[in-house]
């Protein structure tokens, strides 16, 4: 036996394991001043494109008067406890009938953290008859509210219809046999490829199967589809999308999530979800600046173009200059280059200091040994004169990579 922090201390976890190097610098950074295409990082401005600010809401004029005159009004204890016994507000309804039309669906709960409403979710909606179905690549909180699941659990290969379909059919005969009924899980956007869920296709399989099925659409509300209405909105079949969870935390700019549906499942998830139930409702100041977020969204589309005018730009200026993006077709942008995490490191370094681009970096064990990802979030407060500076420098940056430059090179003392 041992006593447990000594077992902390000697295993640090995959991440953790490198703290002492990366602290402050590739992790816990800080960004500073007001959230836009430039901030300051370590004292000097860099272009930044790791921020899921898509529509520019963060810092815009009539969302930093809303919040602060919400803020000065209310103050940030409004209302106490959950929703349930003494938390609940007109606000707070107003706010689930708004996201309810901009989604399409008869009701909405508000949730007071994403990750954490998709994981109690899952747990609220299934029990140990029911079979979940789920793609691969799914977000750490499908995969973590799979993890609570009592029952089976059958995994699909990424956007594998397919392999789908005879998880389906596994599915059927189990619940046949327990009485018990099948969710299938996917994202919308896949946030770290940016490719779509193939969501029209699994809706299809509706006709062969049946199941209900939960998307994720953390990345695809309020950037997909002609009036933002998400992932189904943009192919044509929300409808086929039985429960809808979108997050705060990216176009909204704030932070919360939802989840939408019949009005029946809706007030099931607001007498049955533990996270809801047990913990304070959202504070009146982020609802009333929600509200006004949610305005703008409707009230100027002009957002949602910019956004896609900087992604179209950035994306097929980085295919011309002969990068491999892989098959996203919504905003967020993968780079797919080839090397170690030393020259990862090297190149992130001579990014930032001498480019002062500012991006989020994947390496192992997030992806697999010799990869790099470097990640882009365009947003409606980029420009297109950015879009070219940085396609010129990750050219510079990748002649580099490729001649060996980062092997050799002494990682900068930071
Ligand atoms: C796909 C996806 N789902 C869920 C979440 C969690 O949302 P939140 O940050 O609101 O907890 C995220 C955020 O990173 C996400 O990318």
């Amino acid at each position: 036996m041992r006593d447990l922090f000594d077992k902390i201390r000697e295993n640090r976890g995959p991440l953790g394991k490198h703290a002492k190097e990366s602290h402050g610098y590739f992790t816990f950074p800080k960004l500073e001043g007001d959230i836009s295409n430039r901030m300051i990082f370590r004292g000097k401005e860099r272009l930044v494109w790791s921020l899921n600010n898509y529509l520019g809401l963060a810092n815009h004029p009539e969302v930093r008067k809303a919040d602060a005159d919400a803020a000065a009004q209310y103050g940030f204890a409004q209302p106490m406890g959950a929703r349930m016994m003494s938390g609940n507000s007109n606000f707070h309804e107003q706010l689930e009938a708004g996201l309810s039309e901009l989604v399409k669906k008869e009701d909405t709960i508000l949730c007071n953290f994403g990750y954490q409403a998709m994981v109690s979710a899952i747990d609220c909606l299934v029990d140990r008859h029911d079979v979940i179905v789920y793609d691969a690549e799914s977000h750490a909180c499908i995969i973590d509210g799979v993890r609570l699941h009592m029952g089976k659990r059958f995994v699909y290969p990424h956007n594998d219809i397919a392999n789908l379909e005879k998880q389906l059919e596994r599915a059927t005969k189990l619940v046949e046999g327990t009485n018990g009924s099948i969710l299938v899980l996917t994202e919308g956007v896949f946030g770290m490829s940016g490719n779509q869920g193939k969501l029209k296709e699994i809706v299809e399989l509706k006709k062969k199967f049946t199941f209900r099925l939960f998307v994720d659409d953390a990345h695809g509300c309020g950037t997909m589809g002609p009036t933002g209405g998400g992932t189904g909105e943009a192919q044509g079949c929300q409808d086929g999308i039985d429960i809808y969870f979108g997050t705060f935390a990216k176009s909204f700019a704030l932070i919360g999530g939802y989840i939408s549906s019949t009005e029946d499942v809706v007030e099931y998830l607001r007498y049955n979800m533990r996270s809801q139930i047990f913990a304070k409702s959202l504070p009146l100041p982020l609802v009333v600046g929600l509200l006004k977020r949610l305005e703008l969204m409707n009230k100027h589309p002009e957002l949602r173009q910019q956004l896609w005018n900087v992604t179209n730009a950035l994306q097929s200026g980085l295919r011309e200059a002969g990068f491999n993006i892989g098959t996203t077709s919504s905003p967020v942008t993968p780079v797919y280059l080839n090397g170690s995490i030393p020259e990862a490191t090297n190149l992130i370094l001579d990014l930032r200091e001498n480019y002062n681009i500012f991006c989020s970096m994947v390496v192992y064990p997030v992806i697999p040994k010799g990869q790099i990802i470097l990640r882009l979030i365009p947003t409606a407060v980029h420009t297109l004169d950015d879009v070219k500076y940085t396609v010129d420098a990750f050219s510079a940056i990748r002649n580099k990579l490729v001649s060996g430059q980062y092997q050799s090179e002494k990682i900068a003392a930071f």
